[in-house]
């Protein structure tokens, strides 16, 4: 085949940032027409899963299985790659452990196309836990959630609030970013989701703050959009806790970046969990 010429190879970059490729992963192009059959038989599950946390996140089931496995190493059922996750998330004794799993979980199709696997900063023994959507351009570059745009305001809105600086832990619900920040597929969420709630268990936090519509309908479930949601507390469960733990849902900081005038809603969440969290109130109690 003839070498592309230069006005071809333009074109075809083109293409591929008007499609939502913002930056290379790897330092060559991979064949994508030279992969292993992906109708070839499936490897066998992984042994004894154990059964799904039910709770009140337990996210919808999409009806095609599609679990992208081009190497041939993960599962190639959703069923399996699903089973895989809830084996290793169950079998981490601690956070070390955890993230361990989570870095060497293959089931999840958008490993492929990130360049870190992105897991928490801040401190786990503050209990203090915030749970956002998927790390972004800047978190898959530094490898921690927050550390752009979004997280600059996000802690500006937390030191303001009292917090101290590096004090609340924070994770996502996928921990890999999605190519050119798209929105997460419904089977992403659900495959990351024992890994999330095994987190939430391992820290154990006195209060949850949700940030975003992704996250949110993730863990409680609600199909309601997040700006009817926010503001109001809800008990977190699922099997592995042994009580429901305080849980507020906020707008997501990169939508506040977007529209600064509902940050006087998100001021109001952040203080209402700084007052749940210093035991002023218990959102919980009847
Ligand atoms: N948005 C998120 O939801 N998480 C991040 O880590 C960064 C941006």
């Amino acid at each position: 085949m003839a070498e592309p010429t230069r006005e071809e190879l333009e074109a075809a970059l083109r293409w591929l940032v008007e499609a939502g490729a913002d930056e290379a992963v790897e330092k060559s192009a991979p064949d994508r027409f030279a992969l292993p059959d992906l109708a070839a038989p499936e490897p066998p599950a992984p042994a004894a899963a154990p059964p799904a946390a039910a709770g009140p996140g337990a996210v919808e089931r999409p009806s095609a299985p599609a679990v992208w496995t081009p190497d041939g190493r993960a599962p190639v059922s959703l069923d399996s790659a699903l089973a895989a996750a809830r084996a290793a998330a169950a079998a981490a004794a601690d956070l070390p452990s955890l993230y361990r799993a989570i870095e060497a979980f293959e089931g999840c199709g958008l490993k492929k196309t990130a360049s870190r696997t992105v897991t928490h900063r801040g401190d786990p023994a503050s209990r203090v836990m915030l749970i956002g959507e998927a790390p972004g351009r800047d978190e898959d570059i530094q490898g921690e959630p927050f550390v752009g745009a979004a997280g600059r305001l996000l802690d500006l809105m937390l030191a303001y609030a009292g917090f101290e600086r590096g004090q609340a832990y924070i994770t996502n619900v996928l921990f890999w970013r999605p190519p050119g920040n798209r929105t997460p597929e419904p089977a992403e969420v659900q495959l990351c989701l024992p890994f999330v709630e095994r987190h939430i268990e391992l820290v154990a936090p006195r209060v949850i703050l949700l940030l975003g519509g992704v996250s949110t309908k993730a863990l409680l479930g609600d199909p309601r959009g997040i700006t009817r949601v926010r503001g109001q507390w809800f008990g977190y469960r699922h099997e592995g806790l042994p009580a429901p733990i305080p849980t507020l849902a906020t707008l997501h900081p990169a939508y506040l970046l977007r529209q600064p005038a509902q940050k006087r809603l998100a001021w109001r969440d952040i203080i209402a969990f700084k007052m749940v969290n210093r035991g002023d109130f218990d959102p919980l109690a009847s």
